[in-house]
């Protein structure tokens, strides 16, 4: 097994910049079967990384879908019709339905985006719910249970030749009167919607504060992120390490060995993109350069940042179908990234596993939160990986 740790010498404690409100999470309290997912404690997992308290916020099941993007996606694609639409004209609403209706001016629409799987899924799923067509551009390697979840929401699926980043850019093309392209990377011109993609995931951040508030206990001292793009990472360090809080935890990010866009990144302090194959069976992380709206934010707010092979992202799938939480690949990644980081992986990184180590302080006390973003995304595997351990739901 291997591991490649970067301490980031430009974190800073306290993010400056705008903080997301509660809004996205009185939208989706709107949406059909919306309900808090739960934040697990996981003693087992606590044991097996040798700290105080493990917290997992499960996502497996998050309005009807199997990870969380669909809180960016949905708010993203709601405040996008919003700005289509003549001022004021989606009005108060209450259910989707009346939503529906309000959009009868813009049809035919499609929402369209490139994924690696989660994100057009969601985005399909949301059009599906607004009357709207989706249009999914996805890479080749794509597993065929991924590309047919897409199209069992409704969405047109197009293959593309070539990477995830390849599939971005033929994506873009479809912006115009009939195509609404709702990505959650952003280039240069492009920064509006993915920055709301960011905004819709405090949704699960919120919820995670209001419980730790219900439950009168700290929050965490680490607090883990799977990194693709980074939209994700933006949104949880400015959650976490914004000027709201009085208590600022560490943050670690964790990559494919060979999809590390963002560890490469830090190192370089510019946003540098990293060629494929990007092919980890941790297929959401699979992205080759970061978003450019997420950076600024990011780069500061991530004290290190680690980039593993597959092997640990299959062990801890195993050690949380043991603690009754169903995992996908990328699901497990961040609690896979510290295990290998904490028991120290690779020979010939030692110094650095050993700083980033100093850098996040973990000990015997700490208190943990990791992100289960993902569940059983591609059943088949699941089952071939995690055995009869826990069925997907
Ligand atoms: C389940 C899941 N978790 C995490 C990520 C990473 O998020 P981001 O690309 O914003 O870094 C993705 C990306 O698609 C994902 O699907």
């Amino acid at each position: 097994m291997s591991i490649t740790a970067l301490v980031n010498t430009d974190a800073v404690e306290i993010l400056d910049g705008p903080v997301s409100d509660r809004s996205p999470l009185r939208f989706h309290r709107r949406l059909p079967g919306y309900e808090e997912t739960p934040l697990v404690d996981a003693p087992g997992l606590a044991d097996a990384l040798g700290v105080g308290k493990v917290l997992v916020k499960d996502e497996s099941s998050r309005l009807g879908l199997p990870a969380f993007k669909i809180l960016g996606a949905s708010w993203a694609v709601y405040r996008a019709l919003e700005e289509r639409l003549p001022e004021g004209e989606f009005g108060d609403w209450e259910t989707v339905e009346e939503l529906k209706e309000r959009l009868e001016p813009l049809r035919p629409l499609d929402v369209v985006a490139a994924t690696d799987g989660n994100h057009g899924r969601a985005l399909a799923h949301v059009a599906g719910l607004l009357g709207l067509g989706a249009k999914i551009f996805v890479p080749e390697d794509m597993a065929a249970a991924r590309r047919e979840a897409i199209a069992g929401e409704g969405a047109e699926v197009v293959v593309v030749g070539g990477t995830y980043d390849e599939a971005v850019e033929r994506s873009a093309a479809e912006e115009g009167e009939r195509g609404l392209v709702v990505s959650d990377m952003s280039w240069p011109g492009y920064e509006r919607i993915p920055s709301w993609v960011i905004e819709g995931y405090s949704t699960m951040l919120w919820e995670i504060d209001d419980e730790l508030e219900r439950r009168g206990v700290a929050g965490p001292d680490l607090v883990v992120v799977q990194v693709g793009v980074g939209a994700f990472a933006a949104a949880a360090s400015r959650h976490f390490r914004g000027p709201r809080i009085s208590r600022h935890p560490k943050l670690l990010g964790v990559e494919p060995a060979n999809a590390a866009c963002v560890l490469r990144s830090v190192e370089e302090g510019r946003i540098v993109s990293v060629p494929g194959p990007h092919d980890s069976i941790m297929a959401g992380l699979n992205c080759g350069q970061p978003s450019l709206v997420a950076w600024p934010t990011l780069s500061r707010g991530i004290d290190v940042l680690v980039a593993v092979d597959d092997e640990p992202a299959r062990e801890a799938m195993r050690l949380m179908a043991a603690s009754g939480i169903v995992s996908g690949e990328t699901g497990a990644a961040g609690l896979g990234g510290l295990l290998e980081l904490l028991r120290g992986g690779s020979p010939g990184q030692q110094q650095e596993q050993r700083e980033a180590r100093r850098a996040l302080g973990v000990n015997r006390e700490s208190r943990v939160l990791i992100f289960n973003c993902e569940g059983a995304t591609d059943p088949d595997r699941y089952r071939r990986l995690v055995g009869g351990a826990q069925s997907p739901t």
